[in-house]
């Protein structure tokens, strides 16, 4: 298993296959994705060496994430390269939910075992306003049928944002009775382009938390390989709920993920300088070196990030490595 010096161990790899989305975020790209770099994103091949030499350091889950992958049109490929690999026990998506109910059987039939989508508002007319798109109906239906198809590992995440959600608890609590959904309250955080947006927005996860507490839900119980997600129950709920919050003390310390970007650079932190270019290691004859690059680049994994200096490392948007 991949560990780095602090003693963390990497299962865990979130695989960016676009950086191309069809959503424009106000978070995320407010002004919808432009073209900067005409590099070809990883293909089904690079795609298929990553995933067997990852699996063969360790990494039992791959999570698929874009832009928004599914504007791949192979997308179901790539699912199906993951879940074929020998030691990749889960496959997981993280999608805007465009086309969902078109999209999801063929996922699933691929193999895909958890799903997670952005509902950043349970309001049409807020979700549109956020995302730039009104697909908010269209995404419930989708996470309808995947209940009906008998999927049931859904995770939905929603970032917090003073002026266009923060004051949604209720609706989202109300949804939460009667589905069984983990839902995903995630601070918003700083980029290289969201800075005063940033300021004008960010709210801490303390305020749900206590709001939460005060109403009865409960700390679920930690399990060794959990993320850095505070998970939160309650008897009377279908769903649950969860907190992420990079600005707390500790954050980094339950770290269990890798990430690699659609053009195929290792990133060991979503805050970081810069990426590994795996690219000219990503074929057959090169595996041998591919894994001892993997392992050396790990060893310079920080503890952790440097936000609290107000230093969003490389990244300019989340589009770019698939948050
Ligand atoms: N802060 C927090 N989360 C973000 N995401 C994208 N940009 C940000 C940001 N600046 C997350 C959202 C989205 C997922 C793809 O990435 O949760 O749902
Ligand atoms: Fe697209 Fe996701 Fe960024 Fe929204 S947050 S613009 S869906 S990449």
């Amino acid at each position: 298993m991949l560990q780095d010096s602090h003693g963390r161990r990497f299962s865990y790899l979130r695989l960016s296959v676009t950086d191309v989305c069809n959503f424009s975020c106000n978070y995320c790209l407010p002004d919808g994705y432009q073209c900067t770099d005409k590099t070809e994103p990883l293909t089904l091949d690079e795609i298929r060496q990553l995933a067997i030499t990852f699996a063969k350091l360790g990494t039992r889950k791959i999570r698929i994430t874009g832009g928004e992958p599914s504007v791949r049109r192979d997308l179901p490929d790539i699912i199906r390269i993951v879940a074929d690999t020998p030691g990749i026990t889960e496959v997981a998506i993280t999608t805007n939910g465009y086309r969902l109910p078109e999209f999801l059987p063929s996922w699933i039939d691929a193999g895909l075992t958890k799903l997670n989508v952005s509902i950043d508002s349970l309001d049409t007319r807020q979700f549109q306003a956020i995302t730039g798109h009104d697909r908010l109906q269209d995404l419930l239906k989708g996470l309808e049928l995947a209940h009906e198809l008998g999927f049931n590992n859904i995770k939905v995440n929603a970032v917090l944002m003073r002026e266009h959600n923060a004051d949604q608890l209720p609706q989202f609590l109300h949804w939460l009775r009667d589905t069984p959904i983990s839902l995903r309250f995630i601070e918003l955080m700083q980029t290289g382009e969201n800075k005063e947006f940033f300021a004008a927005n960010h709210v801490s996860g303390d305020d749900i938390k206590k709001q939460l507490l005060s109403q009865g839900w409960q700390p679920a119980l930690r399990k060794p390989d959990d993320g850095p997600a505070q998970e939160f129950w309650h008897p009377d709920y279908a769903g649950r709920i969860g907190l992420i919050m990079p600005y707390s003390k500790d954050f980094c310390s339950t770290c269990n993920r890798l990430r690699i970007s659609s053009v195929g650079k290792l990133h060991l932190c979503l805050f970081g300088e810069h990426g590994y270019d795996l690219r000219p290691l990503l074929s057959e004859q090169k595996s041998d070196q591919l894994k001892q690059e993997i392992r050396m680049s790990l060893s310079e994994k920080k503890a952790t990030h440097f936000l609290h200096d107000g230093e969003s490392g490389a990244i300019s948007h989340f589009a770019m490595i698939g948050g």
